[in-house]
């Protein structure tokens, strides 16, 4: 989602902007834009997609000045051209926003009766329009910035320049978020702390319906009633060096490869192997009265939930719901008095995800969030905050941090099973001990990756490809499916291996891979028996199995996984599903990192 920087600084503001729209890329964007003051005027450039078509602008058209804001945008409204990238501007201000101005037409109307003239048709331009008018009633500028957010209806952050006033700059949080950061005479606006990474470790995170008068000297924070209010400031952990892909060509590979170190860091802050323990952080809630499991997310994150579903129905036989956040609230959900609502997102910041907590928050429920970015919006609005650990993941699509929920989500699991006196302590040990050795399996399915890597190519130019699997098996398909739609375009999709026949087995002829995750477990013979059907038709059926005794013949191609425990084998199977997409995408030349159309961050509903 789009990405916003402001600089209130000391030196030339460009170059640093532009580093910290680089910072931004992985949030996914599609054009480009940097407004800076210079002169008393205000100055831009701006250019439809990548950042290096920006630079190429600027490298012909260079912007001196110290006070500057940046914008990578994902388009909402109006497509990705010039003429739409942000910063807009009026002849009195530039603007860069995030999220969605739901009222923007009655506003636009409002606006072209008194005279206004627009350039293009986002929401964004309509802001700027509106604050300019203010300013021409003869407002000062902070009154005529709160004026314009009071008529704004919407999710947005915005970052304001006005001309001729080169020590001010205004940000507002409302929906999406933003932060403050904190310099030695200067002062800076960022999306999330990733912007300000080589800036400032000092932040002031904004809540909701805050914003900011930001001079080079001071910084001054409003609620939305206008109050001076004072936010905490917390010290930043964002490196400021850049992350870098080492020596993968991708962050993807990279996130992929990194999987068994960064699974062992999770699993090391919430298992006692010693004690045979699970350890959770401190709950203000008694786990073993909780009367059901609500858990929610979108995307891969949504997928880690459906694993989790099947471990703590079948380990602490408590009722769990899984829900799309999108889908959620809308479809008035019935919540259990005292039950607990698991909110699961890697960025901690999609807008969906954030609004059902919000819900079931309003409704009594306990609520944890399960997220990888610590300081953002649902780890600070949850009762109960579980990391994963898995440090920055960079590739748009989900890799490591879904390994890592998978992770926590286990854990949680056996805990949630011991609290409601579901296993015995042996038994928990046992369970602690088998998810110790999630790592080292991880790395053994690594290993094979050559073989995955040539699966991948023969599965590049298919038009459709199947994932099936059973019982905990089947999430993990359609996290394949996901991951391969994602990142190669290919036309994927992920099917309970039992329901194929009910439909989709009419798209199987030879040209349809259909992928078979099936670990040795009660379910093999059910999947194996599916595969049989999918065979008998023809199909490409390429197995993912540790039963070195299933029959081979007539199968196009199968991949030896390890052998490893029902807590275990969803996180090994990701691997494969995992680097089939990426090698697949390689092969086709596709954006590994950042994909069409996609956003790491979604802050919009
Ligand atoms: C976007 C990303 C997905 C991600 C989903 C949920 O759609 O492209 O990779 O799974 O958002 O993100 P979250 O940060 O809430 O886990």
């Amino acid at each position: 989602m789009c990405g916003i920087v402001g600089i209130l600084g000391h030196a030339p503001a460009t170059p640093r902007i532009l580093e910290s729209l680089k910072r931004l890329e992985y949030r996914g964007y599609d054009s480009a834009g940097i407004a800076v003051h210079d002169g008393g005027e205000l100055i831009r450039r701006r250019a439809p997609g990548k950042l290096s078509a920006l630079e190429e602008v600027l490298s012909e058209n260079p912007l001196s000045g110290n006070t500057g804001i940046g914008h990578t945008r994902w388009a909402t409204h109006g497509e990705p051209t010039e003429a739409n990238a942000h910063p807009h501007m009026t002849d009195r201000v530039a603007i860069v926003h995030n999220g969605i101005i739901e009222n923007f037409r009655p506003l636009k109307e409002e606006l072209l009766k008194k005279g206004a003239s627009f350039e293009g048709e986002t929401d964004t331009e309509v802001v700027a329009r509106l604050l300019t008018s203010y300013l021409d009633e003869g407002l000062a500028p902070k009154d005529a910035f709160q004026k314009t957010l009071s008529r704004l209806v919407g999710a947005f952050a915005l970052c304001v320049l006005i001309k001729g006033e080169d020590d001010l700059m205004f940000g507002a949080r409302e929906g999406s978020p933003l932060v403050v950061g904190l310099g030695e005479g200067e002062n800076y606006l960022g999306s999330d702390a990733m912007a300000l990474a080589s800036l400032s470790s000092k932040l002031i995170y904004l809540e909701e319906g805050d914003w900011a008068e930001l001079h080079h000297d001071s910084v001054q924070v409003f609620d939305a009633a206008g109050n001076a209010v004072e936010r905490t400031v917390t010290i930043s952990q964002v490196a400021a060096t850049m992350v870098d892909k080492g020596n993968h060509r991708h962050f993807m590979q990279k996130e992929i490869f990194e999987q068994p170190t960064v699974v062992a860091q999770a699993l090391g802050r919430y298992l006692d192997p010693n004690a045979g323990k699970v350890r959770m952080p401190h709950m203000p809630f008694e786990l073993a009265t909780v009367p059901k499991v609500t858990l929610v997310a979108c995307g891969t994150s949504y997928y880690a939930a459906q694993v989790a579903r099947y471990w703590i129905e079948k380990l602490a036989r408590v009722p769990v719901e899984v829900d799309i956040a999108s889908e959620f609230r809308y479809r008035e959900p019935v919540y259990a008095d005292g039950g607990l609502a698991i909110f699961i997102s890697q960025s901690g910041e999609t807008a969906d995800t954030l609004a059902a907590l919000r819900h079931a928050k309003a409704a009594g429920q306990h609520v944890a969030a399960i997220v990888n970015v610590m300081g953002s919006t649902m780890a600070r609005e949850a009762d109960l905050v579980l990391p994963i650990h898995a440090g920055a993941e960079i590739g748009v699509a989900s890799t490591k941090a879904f390994t890592c929920q998978l992770s926590v989500l286990a854990a949680l699991a056996v805990d949630l099973a011991a609290a409601k006196g579901q296993i015995n302590e042996e038994q928990e040990a046992a369970f602690v001990q088998e998810l110790e050795t999630a790592p080292k399996l991880m790395a053994q399915v690594l290993h094979n990756d050559e073989a995955i890597e040539e699966i991948a190519r023969s599965i590049a130019p298919a038009r459709d490809v199947l994932f099936v699997g059973r019982g905990i098996h089947f999430p993990i398909a359609m996290e394949g499916a996901l991951k391969l739609k994602e990142i190669s375009y290919i036309h994927a999709e992920g099917y309970a291996a039992g329901e194929l026949k009910h439909g989709p087995i009419a798209l199987i002829d030879e040209n349809v891979p259909v992928i078979g995750i099936a670990p040795k477990d009660d379910l093999i013979d059910k999947t194996v028996s599916n595969l049989q059907e999918i065979m008998a038709r023809q199909g490409k059926v390429i197995l993912l199995s540790d039963n070195a005794e299933e029959e081979a013949e007539g199968m196009f191609a199968r991949l030896e996984m390890p052998s490893a425990g029902e807590l275990v084998t969803p996180i090994l199977y990701a691997i494969p599903v995992q680097l089939l997409a990426y090698y697949a995408a390689v092969e086709k030349g596709t954006d590994v990192d950042q994909p069409r159309n996609l956003a790491k961050s979604v802050t919009v509903e």
